[in-house]
């Protein structure tokens, strides 16, 4: 499964790497490239990216950091023990989990860490631009799946610190979180004069997917949304970091976003997120949506999501990873916003309802093909 010795190799550095996430992902894009599965539900594996010129799974390194130290062929079992991934398959991968594990560095500030934010930001470049000559990689996307941080003013998060340092490091920086990392207020001139291209904010994978289509058809309806409520529940480390209110503030506020975009203004309701440990990375999202008809009709919508977390983010990262590493090899820079398709909290101006951004995503791909010139 090696790639030509001419292809590019792009590294993906994950910041989060040991998380359930960054597990899938790395599992995911072995199984994938091995052939033992489908690439479902990755978009980059479809015909609208056919001769975008993106690097191919085969070509994609792995690395990270992180702040816990279990091997990722442990975390990997666990995840197979828990349904999230097809038994058998952290062992017919070993070797890729194994060298992935190889290039995690330890991350930062663990509690005790006396160094400066700038001595941080400065090791954590470090890191990135070790792994890039080592691994003789033509590039690396830093793409952030770290815990989600609570919602504080004041001093750089750690998000922040390591967004600053892929633009330190000269990487196109994803962040699938919620956290802070480029929208701090201290990042912003850093980031406008960098020339990298950049993509956030937190991954729209179950609820926030479907309030971006249903929002649009209550729109074009003219039905009138009088409340949408919704619960969410799920437990592994993201239901444990979420059961912080701060935490949970900052995931609320993107899918509350999508709404007051999609219906021109934020109906009445709330969202809420419980911590369930024993639902692990099984996720039931459930939303109640009451609106007007005709004459003033009451009517209402309910649906319920019931979906695998990681397996709903791991093919989004494959494609985020990607199409970031392609944008700035064809010299693409600032907010990437035809990427909005997968967020809930896009950056730069784009449309919020999902077939738009699709559309703006298919012509960001159209403009990604290589010019008959640049040789690959
Ligand atoms: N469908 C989805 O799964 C989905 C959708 C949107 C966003 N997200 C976001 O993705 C992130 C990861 O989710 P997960 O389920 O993998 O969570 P997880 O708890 O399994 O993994 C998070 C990892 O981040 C690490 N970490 C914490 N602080 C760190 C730091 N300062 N430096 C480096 N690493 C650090 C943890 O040790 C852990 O290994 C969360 O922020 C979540 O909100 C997930």
């Amino acid at each position: 499964m090696s790639a030509s010795l001419s292809a590019p190799r792009v590294g993906v550095w994950l910041v989060g790497a040991r998380g359930s996430v960054a597990t899938t992902v790395i599992a995911g894009c072995a199984a994938v490239t091995a052939g033992l599965h489908a690439p479902t539900g990755m978009v980059t594996e479809t015909d609208v990216f056919t001769g975008s010129g993106l690097p191919a799974l085969s070509s994609l390194v792995f690395g990270g950091h992180d702040t816990v130290d279990c091997p990722l062929p442990k975390r990997a079992e666990a995840l197979a023990a828990g349904g999230v991934l097809p038994h058998g398959l952290p062992s017919a991968i070993a070797a890729e989990l194994e060298a992935a594990d190889r290039e995690i560095r330890p991350g930062g500030p663990t509690p005790g860490d006396t160094r400066a934010p700038d001595e941080l930001i400065d090791a954590f470049a470090a890191d990135l631009r070790d792994f890039v000559r080592r691994r003789g990689l033509d590039r690396a996307v830093v793409v952030n799946v770290a815990s989600t941080e609570p919602v504080r003013p004041g001093a750089m998060p750690p998000s922040s610190l390591y967004a600053a340092a892929a633009l330190r490091a000269g990487c196109p920086y994803v962040n699938f979180t919620p956290s802070t990392g480029l929208h701090h207020p201290e990042l912003t001139a850093p980031a406008e004069s960098s020339g990298l291209p950049y993509a956030g904010r937190d991954g729209k994978t179950g609820q926030t997917l479907l309030r971006s289509v249903l929002g649009p058809m209550f729109a074009q309806r003219a039905l009138s949304v009088r409340a949408w409520s919704g619960t969410n529940l799920l437990g592994g480390g993201d239901g444990a970091a979420l059961a912080d209110p701060a935490a949970a503030a900052a995931k609320n506020a993107g899918k509350e976003r999508v709404l007051a975009d999609t219906l021109g203004a934020a109906p009445d309701g709330e969202t809420h997120i419980d911590d369930v440990p024993v639902l692990g990375d099984w996720k039931t999202a459930w939303d109640h949506i009451a609106f007007d008809g005709f004459l003033g009709t009451r009517m209402v919508l309910q649906t319920t999501w019931q979906g695998c977390d990681s397996a709903l983010a791991a093919p989004l990262v494959l494609d985020l990873a990607r199409i970031t590493a392609r944008a700035h090899e064809a010299g693409l820079s600032g907010p990437l916003s035809e990427l909005g398709f997968y967020f809930k909290d896009p950056v730069g101006d784009g449309p919020s309802s999902l077939g738009e951004q699709y559309a703006a995503l298919a012509d960001l791909a159209t403009r990604l093909r290589p010019l008959p010139e640049e040789t690959r």
